[in-house]
């Protein structure tokens, strides 16, 4: 009995059947007006001017074939791999010298993000561009986003003591590659790996699209716009344009012409001779409050953002005064709010003392 109510319910009358060719009949007939339509509003009416559908430019892929992303090489697809959807990632350069030791510089780096507020999740967004086979390897051990970066008949293995010659040519490897970066289209957040992330600086950092370049100072004069301020490399925001390119290009044009200058100075001296001005670029020198430094410590430890051993010589003196400043952060998170206003950052001894031999 339930078998055939059932049978009677799910097979159509003959009444319903008719319905039914009805029905599709008329949807038949008003499919093939719409088709034709569409066939007329595709073939005759040129691209832009279309009435009824824009399709999403595809996203600067090289060539997109059947689903599948076909990259011209491996700085594409890392860049991909990495960056937010806006094309905007984080890179840090390291060689062998920054992954060895009782403490390895890029695991103390790593520590920053795992400790401080709001940054485990920008490890997702983080490149590692390993200029050796030493620091390609522990990248990967620590499964990151790595990248190798070849250089032809170049050893970048040893640490490079502060203005060396090597030390000198790694920098200039560095700011070709990061123009390179800029010319595939995508911004970043450059930081030094001595630079301990304590708090996630996209909210510090203005989204401002006028800005094309937010660098960090090591003594910061009070006013976000004046060339005065002296900058640091060590940590910058820059957005992807024909300005920032043309500067990039304009810096790496002194290389050879500037012995004896780190590439930090040369970007100075172009800034003083008025290159930022020339390009019109949007610059804003950013307040050591929050992208602070040993040069000069933020004043504010509830606000922090970032510390960078600057103002140091050698790899040895900065991890031991990082390690200062994680005890530092961890006093501080564990006090009451009112208890951090009389909060001072330890002395940088190590740092200190790395200039004295
Ligand atoms: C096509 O790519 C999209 C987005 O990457 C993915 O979600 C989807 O599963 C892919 N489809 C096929 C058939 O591979
Ligand atoms: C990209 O998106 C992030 C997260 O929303 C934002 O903080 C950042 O400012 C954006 N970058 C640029 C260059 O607009
Ligand atoms: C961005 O900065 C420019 C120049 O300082 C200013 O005129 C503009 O109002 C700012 N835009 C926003 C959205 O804050
Ligand atoms: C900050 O520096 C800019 C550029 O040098 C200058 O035009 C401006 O007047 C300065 N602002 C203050 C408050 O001093
Ligand atoms: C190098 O710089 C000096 C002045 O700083 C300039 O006179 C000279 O033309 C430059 N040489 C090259 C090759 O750019
Ligand atoms: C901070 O506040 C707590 C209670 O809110 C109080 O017990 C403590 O004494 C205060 N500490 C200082 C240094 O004022």
């Amino acid at each position: 009995m339930k078998n055939s109510t059932a049978m009677v319910q799910s097979s159509p009358t003959k009444e319903s059947l008719c319905q039914f060719m009805k029905n599709h009949a008329v949807d038949f007939t008003f499919l093939s007006l719409l088709f034709i339509g569409l066939l007329y509003i595709f073939i005759f009416v040129p691209s832009n001017n279309r009435p009824l559908f824009s399709f999403p430019k595809p996203q600067c892929h090289p060539s997109t074939m059947f689903n599948m992303t076909i990259y011209t090489d491996e700085l594409n697809k890392v860049l991909d791999e990495t960056s937010m959807p806006n094309k905007t990632l984080i890179i840090a350069i390291v060689n062998k010298a920054y992954v060895e030791g009782d403490k390895p510089m890029l695991d103390l780096f790593m520590d920053g993000f795992w400790l401080g507020e709001e940054t485990r999740a920008l490890k997702d967004h983080l490149l590692i561009v390993a200029v050796d086979q030493t620091a390609y390897q522990r990248c990967t051990f620590l499964q990151l986003h790595c990248y190798k970066l070849e250089t032809d008949g170049v050893d970048f293995v040893g640490e490079k003591i502060y203005m060396s010659d090597d030390f000198i040519k790694m920098m200039w490897r560095r700011t070709l590659f990061l123009g390179d970066v800029l010319k595939r289209g995508y911004n970043f957040i450059f930081t030094d790996t001595d630079v301990l992330w304590l708090r996630n600086p996209f909210s510090r950092l203005s989204p401002n699209e006028t800005l094309d370049l937010q660098i960090s100072t090591d003594l910061f004069n009070g006013n976000e716009s004046s060339e005065a301020n002296h900058i640091n490399t060590g940590f910058y925001m820059i957005r992807s344009n024909t300005k920032t390119i043309a500067l990039f290009d304009a810096w790496y044009a002194k290389k050879d012409n500037s012995t004896g200058m780190k590439e930090q100075d040369v970007l100075e001296t172009l800034m003083h001779d008025g290159a930022f001005r020339g390009l019109g670029l949007g610059v804003r020198f950013l307040d050591t409050r929050y992208f602070s430094g040993f040069c000069e410590n933020s004043k504010d430890v509830g606000a922090v953002v970032t510390v960078h051993a600057n103002c140091c010589r050698s790899i040895n003196a900065k991890v031991a005064d990082l390690t200062t400043v994680v005890h530092d952060w961890k006093r501080a998170r564990g006090s009451r709010a009112n208890e951090t206003t009389a909060f001072e950052w330890s002395k940088h001894e190590a740092c200190t003392d790395s200039w004295k031999n």
